[in-house]
């Protein structure tokens, strides 16, 4: 990095980018914990009529959006691009369309810049979202410092459900994924299938709130103590057929069948979320995704980590669900590391953590 810099005195500046699905999102970050800017562009009302997000729809409105966002962010934090010391990007996992809007932008601006460019895991963004939560804390789930370098990760969002070893920042060893839908995909999916409209998890949260979460008793899969895999398959197919016997409830059956659902992916989250971290010794769990801006999850994976003396990093709601300041967080720490990113860095559709 330039130690000419002007903002070297200010500490790291960087802009993230973020369009891996459909949100839109820029923000700049310094030192790869305060957020200056966080904008976050939802397509979710696009997408809405059709039940789930349309690729091709995607790509094109981020592409609408994606400098104006860029502009806001930068704009909010008061900063111009040549006073930044680097861009971030998510390079995948995502809708490739929707992915090389960002990248090739985050190109564009590097080079006419002459910054350093890195592209970003989007999955290690979301474990980075836990370095960002707010100093001095505003909540029960933020703590007064950011997290240890060695913790477990349980990463839970639309298309992701997994349990990692994080031995340090860039070092993950994974100990558990599902096997077949991912946590947010059963939340959509059965959202779908009770017609209730797209994205599912705040709908089914909202619903589930007056619901009785004992009402139905919904089976949790792989319920071996050492058995660090998830399935939510077999939960669904549960809703199915139960939809099937009985139709689509209304009312206080619908309440009670949201709160059942939802009873069930907490229960199977929190169970092998305190057995990774017990067969782990691992003192310090970050729980991050979209899922986590479910407070029913939330609370109780805070109640069962104090149960059991472990200190857990949830990010704030905001920061859970999908947006550029995890990807500039992670992007910076990725540049401390010396690392940069070329002009030929593309698109990935596919990309396991730690790659
Ligand atoms: O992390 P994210 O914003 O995007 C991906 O990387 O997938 O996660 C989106 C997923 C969706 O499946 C959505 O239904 C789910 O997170 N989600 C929730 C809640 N808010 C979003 N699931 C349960 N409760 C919520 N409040
Ligand atoms: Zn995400």
């Amino acid at each position: 990095m330039n130690e000419q810099h002007p903002s070297a005195a200010s500490g790291e500046l960087v802009l993230g980018i973020e369009s891996s699905c459909d949100e839109t999102a820029a923000a700049v970050v310094q030192n790869a914990v305060r957020i200056r800017s966080n904008v976050v562009s939802s397509q979710v009302a696009i997408h809405r009529p059709y039940g789930g997000v349309v690729p091709e729809l995607a790509s094109r409105h981020h592409l609408q959006n994606i400098v104006p966002v860029v502009e806001q962010a930068l704009s909010d934090a008061g900063l111009t691009l040549p006073e930044l010391d680097g861009i971030a990007v998510t390079r995948g996992p995502g809708l490739v369309g929707a992915l090389l809007v960002g990248v090739q932008l985050a190109k564009s601006l590097a080079y006419v810049h002459k910054l350093p460019l890195i592209g970003v895991n989007h999955l290690e963004g979301h474990l980075c979202a836990a370095r960002l939560a707010p100093r001095p804390p505003t909540g029960p789930l933020q703590q007064a410092h950011g997290p240890p370098d060695r913790h477990l990760a349980l990463l839970v969002s639309g298309g992701h459900t997994a349990l990692l070893m994080v031995e340090q920042f860039g070092r993950y060893r994974l100990l558990g994924a599902t096997r077949d839908d991912a946590a947010g995909e059963a939340f959509d999916k059965v959202a779908k299938l009770l017609s209730l409209g797209y994205p599912g998890g705040p709908i089914i949260e909202g619903l589930a709130e007056q619901g009785d979460p004992n009402a139905i008793r919904f089976p949790r899969a792989l319920p071996r103590r050492d058995e660090l895999d998830f399935s939510f398959s077999g939960l669904k197919t549960a809703v199915v057929n139960r939809v099937r016997r009985h139709g689509v409830p209304q009312g206080q059956e619908q309440a009670d069948l949201c709160a059942s659902f939802q009873q069930a992916v907490c229960d199977v989250l929190v169970r092998k979320t305190l057995a990774a971290a017990r067969l782990q010794r691992a003192p310090a769990i970050v729980a991050s995704g979209g899922v986590l801006a479910n407070k029913a999850i939330r609370g109780a994976l805070a109640a069962a980590t104090t149960e059991s003396n472990l200190e857990l990093f949830v990010p704030p709601v905001a920061l859970c669900t999908d947006n550029a300041a995890m990807i500039a967080a992670a992007g910076t720490l990725r540049l401390r590391a010396n690392e940069r990113s070329g002009l030929d860095l593309n698109a990935q559709a596919r990309l396991p953590l730690g790659v």
